[in-house]
């Protein structure tokens, strides 16, 4: 680590690493549905950005003379999870014969997983899987899901695996911006194998646009004259309350200042603040969830979801 990453007066965001871009998905081509459950099954994947393949595969289970006569064809496959799933909504023999196939099915195909799901159990299997309890309906505002649980551990992974490389035997000091931050930085901070004190600052903003400014309504409590401060950012829009923080900050005299950003919205920029780490780079749409609010909903999803447009202001 050298010296501070920003000179004032100059606003450029070059240093940043690769950030992975996210891109907003596109919708999935409606399949000809046997079952109205299928389709609301394949409706909830998608919102959570669950990539499925209906009926993909079909498994002999019996032959006769050489000829298949009884095979099984699970509804979906869900490839990042690989998994097949068969729904099942329906009381009675054709459940017995179902159970018969999957047990038939697990015994001649051991290498292959398959969940028999009725319709109550599929918030729990999305739940096993970091999606956590609530459906597309808790979430009325909320249009899908644009950052999966597991994408966002895997890049604070690489975040952290990044910065642990760049500060090498220097002590820092994290600076999160509440309240934001805080599921951001709480496994940022876990994955750190590095000496790293931690502070908040609050801030609140008032109007909007060129006009928008920020108050600090919370102050550091370390003293950070001298210090390495990265400080953590939930999500750069205009860049105006980050560049308001750093001016604060620099103000200190810490030894290097740095700053490392979960989410970038990079196409709203009005002020070039220099961002070092990067984790997404995201499109222009407003989103909730892994710390970020809506009117103060939605901080605790364990993903990054999108808001619908009809509720924005
Ligand atoms: P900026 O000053 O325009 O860069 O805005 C940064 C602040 O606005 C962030 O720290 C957030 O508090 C808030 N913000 C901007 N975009 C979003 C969003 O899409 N979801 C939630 N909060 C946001």
């Amino acid at each position: 680590m050298t010296s501070s990453g920003r000179r004032r007066g100059r606003r450029r965001s070059g240093g940043a690493g690769a950030a992975a871009p996210v891109a907003t998905p596109s919708p999935q081509v409606p399949s000809p549905f046997a079952h109205p459950a299928e389709a609301e099954f394949a409706r909830i994947l998608d919102f959570y950005g669950i990539q499925w393949q209906y009926e993909p595969r079909s498994f002999p289970l019996r032959w006769e003379g050489g000829q298949i006569v009884e095979a099984f064809t699970p509804d979906f496959y869900l490839p990042e999870f690989n998994l097949y799933v068969e729904l099942t909504t329906l009381r009675g023999g054709l459940n017995t014969e179902k159970n018969r196939k999957v047990r038939l099915l697990r015994q001649m195909y051991p290498e292959v997983r398959v969940k028999l799901l009725k319709k109550r159990d599929v918030f729990r299997l999305l739940a096993k899987y970091g999606y956590g309890p609530l459906g597309p309906d808790d979430m009325p505002e909320v249009d899908r899901v644009l950052i999966s649980p597991g994408r966002l551990q895997q890049r604070v992974a690489e975040l952290a695996a990044e910065i642990e490389r760049d500060y090498a035997g220097q002590p820092l000091v994290l600076v999160g911006v509440l309240r934001g931050v805080i599921c951001f930085m709480a496994d940022l901070m876990r994955l750190l194998h590095l000496h790293a004190d931690i502070d908040f600052l609050a801030i609140s903003s008032y109007g909007a646009g060129d006009e928008k400014g920020v108050r600090i309504v919370k102050d550091l409590e370390e003293d950070v004259r001298g210090r390495h401060v990265l400080l953590v950012e939930d999500i750069v829009d205009t860049g105006m309350t980050l560049n308001r923080v750093l001016d604060h900050l620099e103000e200190k005299g810490p030894a290097s200042l740095r700053v490392c950003a979960l989410l970038d919205k990079r196409a709203r920029r009005l002020i070039d603040v220099p961002l070092h780490y990067v984790g997404f780079e995201i499109p222009d749409e407003f989103v909730v969830g892994y710390g970020l609010d809506f009117r103060q909903r939605y901080r605790n999803l364990p993903f990054i979801a999108v808001v619908k447009h009809e509720h924005l202001p």
